[in-house]
């Protein structure tokens, strides 16, 4: 059986693969198979390990002779057509569970750096322009004790809640349905969508990307929260509304934001939203810790031999 492999793995992972399959791989570190390749490389796959670079749509799936599964290294699924894929009968898994507390690490980082200015601050040195101590030079917003709205409250967002427990901020969120143990556990308070964008310091946006969720934060929602707010965005970038998103930063409606997603991917160099400094631009890293890869790419190909073995995934999509 074959193997696709949109990106370059490290040997150690793939020599118990080659001992049983043929497997084709992307030979570029950090460049993604082009999507040329992958409709070319998919007509004989039998299993496809793809990542969050790739879309695998209803073109991908209707090249594919002998596809019984698709792996994606990542926990979203959003870019693979699920319902294509169910039509086909091709199961579909990914990776939660292992990069929960790298990516509530890195939340919390952003959050960190984007209300404290932190990379302003490299950049003011870079640049020579650190000339003395200023009463308040490069003064940015306090954390420790401030209000923290979380959206999304899921394995990620109840990580999040326990880090900002830790420096004493009261803690509110919007999810679909309520979650006793961040109620019970951290004090955590259930309110509406509004409520949280009003009394907010800092904004946490981890909901997935769906049909539902698509520009959840547009101009409506950045007029409702405070002048000296902190909107984060480590779960998708088609969550936001960016044209509005920029406005809104622009015209100091609110104060700051930390992006480490973008509606597309990678962000353009010259994208409006990067000439703002009250912007924190990261390029999707939020589970980029090395322990975390591995044990996500070792995840990863668990489901895809499972599937191509006929047995359950470790973690399916429904
Ligand atoms: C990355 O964004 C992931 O979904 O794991
Ligand atoms: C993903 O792991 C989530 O549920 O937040």
């Amino acid at each position: 059986m074959k193997i696709l492999i949109t990106c370059k793995l490290p040997d150690q992972l793939l020599l118990p693969l080659k001992e049983k399959y043929e497997i084709v791989m992307a030979e570029t570190e950090n460049e993604p198979m082009s999507r040329k390749r992958l409709l070319s490389e998919i007509e004989e796959a039998d299993g496809l390990f793809t990542n969050v670079a790739d879309t695998i749509d209803e073109e991908v799936f209707d090249r594919a002779k002998h596809l019984k599964v698709v792996s994606t290294m990542a926990v979203g699924y959003d870019n693979i057509d699920l319902e294509a894929a169910k039509e086909r009968g091709i199961l579909v898994g990914h990776t939660p569970g292992v990069l929960t507390e790298a990516t509530a690490d890195l939340t919390f980082a952003l959050l960190m750096a984007t209300g404290r200015r932190l990379l302003e601050g490299m950049d003011v040195i870079r640049e020579d322009q650190w000339k003395s101590w200023g009463p308040f030079f490069l003064t940015g917003q306090e954390i420790y004790g401030k209000t923290i709205g979380i959206i999304g409250m899921g394995r990620i967002g109840l990580g999040v809640a326990k880090r900002a427990k830790g420096f004493s901020m009261d803690i509110l969120y919007h999810n679909r349905s309520r979650k006793e143990e961040a109620e019970v556990e951290l004090g955590a308070r259930y309110v509406e969508f509004d409520e949280l964008l009003e009394q907010a310091d800092y904004v946490v946006l981890l909901a997935p990307s769906t049909k539902e969720t698509y520009h959840m934060m547009g101009a409506a929602q950045f007029n409702k929260m405070k002048e000296s707010a902190v909107f984060i965005n480590t779960s998708r970038g088609p969550n936001v509304d960016e044209d509005a998103l920029y406005e809104a930063l622009q015209s100091n409606q609110i104060w700051a934001a930390g992006l480490d997603v973008f509606q597309t991917e990678p962000i353009d160099a010259k994208h409006k939203l990067l000439t703002l400094k009250n912007v924190t631009a990261l390029p999707h890293i939020g589970s980029a810790a090395i322990e975390t890869r591995m044990n996500m790419a070792r995840l990863a190909i668990n489901n895809l031999v499972n599937g191509l073995e006929g047995n359950a995934l470790v973690h399916q999509v429904k």
